[in-house]
């Protein structure tokens, strides 16, 4: 077992961890944070995309111990303390970019780190962007779209809960 400390949705935790722990259950089964789902588990779908340090994380494909040390934000913890939802929540919520709901978070995710690098992002961008995300549902159109509200929504702008510059 090894001892690790993690901040998940600004609380910190100190948790004894197998080194075999997948960062994704450490955040489900132990830290109660079940709103990121688990898809594959193959660091295929993306459904468990988190955000480490500042950037996006398939969850499922990282050790709990090689988040030792880091800030994770997870879909729970995206509106910070002020309660509410994250622009691209809404955005997400007005364009009906979802339909199970499974991709989701691991869209919402994704679609807030390309917005880091590219604040204003075509259609195409935002399909490159998020080409690591799949979705069994939606045909995309609308998650194309709730991005590009986002995108306006957040102006620009980064919220405290995802972080700024980090390591991906
Ligand atoms: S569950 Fe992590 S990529 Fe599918
Ligand atoms: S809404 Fe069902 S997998 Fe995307």
């Amino acid at each position: 077992m090894t001892r690790i400390t993690v901040t998940v949705d600004g609380i910190a935790y100190e948790e004894e961890v197998e080194p075999r722990l997948l960062l994704v259950h450490l955040l489900r089964d132990r830290i109660g944070r079940t709103g990121t789902p688990i898809g594959c588990d193959t660091g295929n779908c993306g459904a468990c995309t988190v955000m480490l340090d500042g950037r996006s994380a398939k969850s499922c494909s990282i050790l709990a111990v090689q988040a030792d040390g880091s800030d994770v934000v997870t879909v729970e913890g995206l509106s910070g303390d002020g309660g509410g939802w994250h622009p691209m929540q809404q955005a997400f919520h007005e364009e009906h970019a979802l339909q199970c709901g499974y991709c989701t978070p691991g869209m919402i995710m994704a679609a807030i780190d390309l917005l880091k690098d590219d604040p204003d992002p075509s259609d195409d961008a935002i399909r490159q962007g998020l080409e690591g995300n799949l979705c069994r549902c939606t045909g995309y159109t609308n998650i194309v779209r709730a991005v590009r509200r986002g995108a306006h929504g957040m102006s620009g702008q980064e919220t405290a809960a995802t972080g700024g510059e980090g390591a991906r």
